[in-house]
């Protein structure tokens, strides 16, 4: 069983968003429109090998029913933590392990973790031996992205991971110095693909980078077809039904009413989440970060901005129900 030959190509993946692709969000995104493929938000593995953080790093690797196929994503520098950590995803339910070697966040760098790999492929291999040897059979992969300072440094650095044949490779087609700063360079892709083509024909490349819809991915496949997929990420904050499969592959744009009610499904999935947890016996959730998701529904429409301006005033789900009940801009007719 390999999860990554058995989704039909292009594969589409909802990229790992830290703080945003939570259990919560990635039901939200599966009732709009699923990807082939979910990842969780990144899992340090130091963390579940720790009494202490054992219980935080479990949180992060719940998996709703709507989930699979659900690949858990892992950073770290410690390879016997790595080992660890993938010897119990498949009991969790998971269809695969992607290894984070692109995260370009100071902590997460100082760390020697996600994009702070690049400066150590021989750590990086190591990891990915670690985990490919005690995986169960889950399939490994990469997320990484094309070097930590120069453009040029991808032909060593992908030349590493591609030598240990992962099942699958993404490339964020920037730099960790480039941040998401410059456009994503496109212009790599026909000597990644002769890279993986020379090094290791089995392994599937992913694309990820400034792709926004299924409509952008699939023109890009049009010019690259032995791409085997794409991932987007913040193209779902533009538009929650990124994924959503339309005649002509012409771009979905959801109604005001879809979206709200999106966010009415993201509010009860959150009281749920929440419900669920203390009777588990675990700290509620804080209300506060589901604030940064309200952009993403209340837009594009005559008072959208007071709208929001007044939903960021609350402090609960209930407060935010009542605000939308009572709201003007809402209970108008449907936009034109
Ligand atoms: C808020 C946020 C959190 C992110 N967290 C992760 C993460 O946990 N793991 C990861 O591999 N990449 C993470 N990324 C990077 C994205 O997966 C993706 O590589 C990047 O956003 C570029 O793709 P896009 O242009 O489609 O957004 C994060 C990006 C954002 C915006």
């Amino acid at each position: 069983m390999n999860i990554w030959s058995e989704l039909k190509k292009p594969i589409l993946c909802l990229a790992p968003m830290e703080g945003v692709t939570d259990v919560i969000f990635r039901q939200v995104v599966a009732s709009a429109s699923r990807p082939d493929l979910f990842f969780t938000e990144f899992t340090n593995v130091s963390s579940f090998a720790s009494e202490k953080g054992r219980h935080d790093a479990l949180s992060r690797l719940k998996i709703a029913p709507s989930d699979p196929p659900i690949i858990a994503q892992i950073w770290g520098k410690n390879p016997e933590h790595f080992s660890e950590l993938s010897g119990n995803l498949k009991s969790l339910g998971f269809s695969g392990i992607d290894l984070n070697f692109g995260c370009p966040d100071r902590h997460v760098n100082r760390a020697g973790g996600g994009a702070a790999m690049i400066k150590t492929p021989d750590l990086a291999v190591e990891c990915i031996r670690r985990a490919k040897a005690s995986a169960n059979g889950l399939p490994v992969s990469v997320k990484t992205r094309l070097g930590f300072s120069f453009i040029d440094e991808w032909k060593p650095w992908l030349s590493t991971i591609l030598a240990e044949s992962p099942s699958a490779l993404t490339v964020h087609l920037r730099t960790r110095k480039e941040m998401s700063k410059v456009p994503a360079h496109f212009e790599l892709i026909p000597d990644l693909l002769a890279l993986r083509d020379e090094l290791s024909p089995e392994t599937k490349l992913l694309i990820n980078g400034d792709i926004k819809s299924r409509a952008e991915a699939l023109r890009l496949h049009e010019d690259f077809p032995r791409l085997d997929g794409f991932m987007i990420g913040r193209g779902v904050f533009l538009n929650p039904y990124c994924f959503k499969k339309t005649e002509n592959n012409s771009p979905y744009s959801p109604s005001k009413s879809e979206l709200i009610s999106l966010l009415q499904t993201h509010l009860n999935l959150f009281d749920k989440e929440n419900a669920e947890r203390l009777e588990e016996g675990n700290r509620p959730l804080s209300f506060e970060p589901l604030k940064h998701y309200f952009k993403i529904y209340i837009k594009d429409f005559p008072g959208a901005s007071e709208l929001r301006a007044e939903m960021m005033n609350a402090h609960s789900t209930s407060e935010i129900r009542k605000i939308l009940e009572k709201s003007p801009f809402i209970n108008k007719s449907e936009e034109p």
